[in-house]
This record gives C-alpha cells, sequence and structure tokens, in this order.
C-alpha cells in the first residue's frame, strides 16, 4: 500500500506544519504538556487559536508553562488541570470534569525505561500503565466529548523503542519475565501504536481520526531514568520543535482527515520493517497488525473491568 506523504520531513517545526492551519473555537487536551515536547505541542495549537489544556501531574508546576504559553501567543485559553495517568481515579476525576467537545486529544505524556520492576495501585507495569492504558481509559473517558466534536482527532506518541518489543499478552507485567526498563518501555510503545490501529476502527462511526507517531530524538527529561545511556548521533537529534512537529501534523493536518490507523514519524507514513534496523526508523509489522489490536483493546476492557 502507498504510504502516506508530505512536504514535510525530519527538520520541519511545529509551527511550520501548523502554519495555515486555524483551530479557534476547537478545543484540545496535551497530555503531559507542561514538560518536553509537550510544550511545544501545546504552544503550537494555542498559537492557532485553540483552548488548550495541558492535562498534568503537577497543575502547580504547570501553571508557569500555561502563563509562558498565554504570554508568547496572545491566547489566554490555555489551562492546567491534574491528570496521573497511573492512576484510575486521578483519570475518572479528569473526564468527569470536562464538558465541552473536544476536538484534539494528543496522548502526548510518558515514562522511559524505569530501572525496576515498579506496579501501579492495580498491579500493572507502570509504563505499561502510563504510556498506554491510562491513555487508553482517558480516550474511552473523553469519547463523548471527541464525538461531539464532529471530527476529532486523537493522536497517540508512541516511540521508535516499539522496536524493542512487542505487547507480551501472555506476560504483560513480567510476572513471568526478568523485568527490563527497556523492554517494558517497547512493550508500552507497541501498544500505544496497536492501539490507534484499534481505535481508529472503533471510533471512525463517531468521526474521531486516531493515529500514532514517534516524535524522534529530542533531548527532554524522558531520560531522567537513563542518565548517559542514550547516544543518538547529533545528526538524528531533534529540538522540541520539531519533535513537536509530527504530531502537530497528525492533530491538524488536513491531509489526513478520516484517515486513521497511521504510524508517522518524521511527518511521513513510516514504512513497515521486519526486523529491528540500526537507525530505528520505520514501524514493526506487530505493532500494526489488526489482531493484535483487536486482542490489545479487549485485554485493556478485561484489565479496566478488574
Ligand atoms: N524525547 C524523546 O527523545 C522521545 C523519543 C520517542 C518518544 N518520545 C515520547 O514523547 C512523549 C513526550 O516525552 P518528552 O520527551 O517530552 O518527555 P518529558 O519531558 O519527560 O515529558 C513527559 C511528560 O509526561 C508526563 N508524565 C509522566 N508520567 C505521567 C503520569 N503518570 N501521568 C501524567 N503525566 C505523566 C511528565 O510529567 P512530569 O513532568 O510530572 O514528570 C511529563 O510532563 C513521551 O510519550 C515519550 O515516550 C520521546
Amino acid at each position: 500500500m502507498q504510504l502516506i506523504t508530505t512536504g514535510f520531513g525530519m527538520r520541519s517545526t511545529a509551527a511550520e506544519v501548523a502554519a495555515s492551519v486555524n483551530l479557534r473555537g476547537k478545543h484540545a487536551i496535551v497530555t503531559g504538556g507542561a514538560s518536553g515536547i509537550g510544550v511545544p505541542t501545546a504552544l503550537t495549537l494555542a498559537a492557532h487559536g485553540a483552548a488548550v489544556t495541558l492535562a498534568v501531574r503537577n497543575e502547580l508546576a504547570a501553571q508557569k508553562v500555561v502563563e509562558e504559553i498565554i504570554a508568547t501567543t496572545g491566547n489566554k485559553n490555555v489551562y492546567a488541570a491534574t491528570l496521573d495517568l497511573s492512576n484510575r481515579k486521578s483519570i475518572r476525576e479528569f473526564t468527569a470534569k470536562w464538558k465541552c467537545p473536544l476536538h484534539i486529544l494528543i496522548n502526548n505524556a510518558g515514562v522511559m525505561a524505569i530501572p525496576d520492576l515498579q506496579l501501579t495501585e492495580d498491579g500493572l507495569e507502570m509504563q505499561f500503565a502510563t504510556n498506554y492504558l491510562g491513555h487508553f481509559e482517558l480516550t474511552l473517558g473523553l469519547r463523548e466529548a471527541l464525538a461531539a466534536a464532529g471530527n476529532a482527532r486523537v493522536v497517540a506518541v508512541s516511540s521508535s523503542g516499539h522496536l524493542l518489543s512487542p505487547v507480551i499478552f501472555d506476560d504483560i507485567n513480567f510476572d513471568f519475565r526478568f523485568y527490563d526498563p527497556w523492554v517494558a518501555y517497547g512493550q508500552s510503545k507497541s501498544a500505544v501504536i496497536l492501539f490507534a490501529v484499534a481505535a481508529s476502527k472503533r471510533l471512525a462511526h463517531a468521526g474521531i481520526t486516531v493515529n500514532a507517531l514517534n516524535p524522534g530524538a529530542i533531548a527532554t527529561n524522558l531520560q531522567r531514568h537513563v542518565g548517559g545511556q542514550l547516544k543518538t548521533p547529533p545528526e538524528l537529534q531533534k529540538t522540541p520543535e520539531q519533535g513537536a512537529a509530527t504530531s502537530i501534523l497528525l492533530a491538524t493536518a488536513p491531509l489526513m482527515e478520516g484517515k486513521g490507523g497511521h504510524y508517522f514519524e518524521n511527518c511521513n507514513e513510516a514504512p513497515v520493517v521486519s526486523k529491528r534496523p540500526a537507525d530505528y526508523q520505520g514501524v514493526a509489522a506487530y505493532a500494526l497488525d489488526s489482531i493484535n489490536a483487536d486482542r490489545l483493546w479487549e485485554t485493556s476492557l478485561e484489565l479496566l473491568a478488574r
């Protein structure tokens, strides 16, 4: 099948991608919007007129970013609201408070390579719970608001780290496997892509388009657990504004209207790979597999029903 291509690339910035976009009257949520690539993602949406809510763990700390975005863009409709994606009560409280149509949901928050096995209150591996399942529950909790928007976009921020592991359905929580921080990150990010595949099928009837992406390599707080371990060659490193470009493209480009279930990197649809390439580019076949996607959807509903 022909890959979707755009005129943008690895060095494109969020501002360039959004240049001709008008988001006035639209509402957007960016999870993790007060740090790293979440900041230029939220700022770009606000700069083009959207009312933007940064969904964050620390609402007070996020207030500074809210003020900076308002000062930079002149858009006063920028807010912070508390959301801990590893805590189901927090997710339920957040979604219960959301009352207006939601045009753009950017599932951006994430943790990477937690050194030791960490479980949530519900006994779920922390990276799977935060990066994937929390966003799954959040999106379903906001489903009516997304449907009310008419043609909403959901953007699922994955990673080239997904090439490190498929979802291991028989042992998602490392009850049997030895825990490995990178395998757990890889599993969670494969789950994020499978979510886009499954959700795009299940939510399309409500006008909700869901896609996944790899933002690229950007020096952010994400690397808090890995010290100097990640040695990305300088030519592959991006600025946060470049890292936010693919999220903004999937959230706003007219070209993506009604086109869901794709995985993008560097602002273009990525080719499917059957083996992890040395440059970590491309998307693993297992992460786009519709049988895996359906299985993960059902598994996720079961996990939330426990
Ligand atoms: N940077 C890269 O090179 C890179 C590469 C590939 C993919 N990504 C993906 O890009 C996304 C953004 O990462 P980033 O690089 O911008 O990192 P970042 O600066 O660390 O931002 C991640 C955000 O997620 C938030 N977060 C973590 N756990 C959370 C939880 N339980 N509930 C709610 N929010 C939570 C963090 O909040 P706190 O500030 O409270 O910790 C932070 O705001 C992530 O999904 C990451 O996996 C990044």
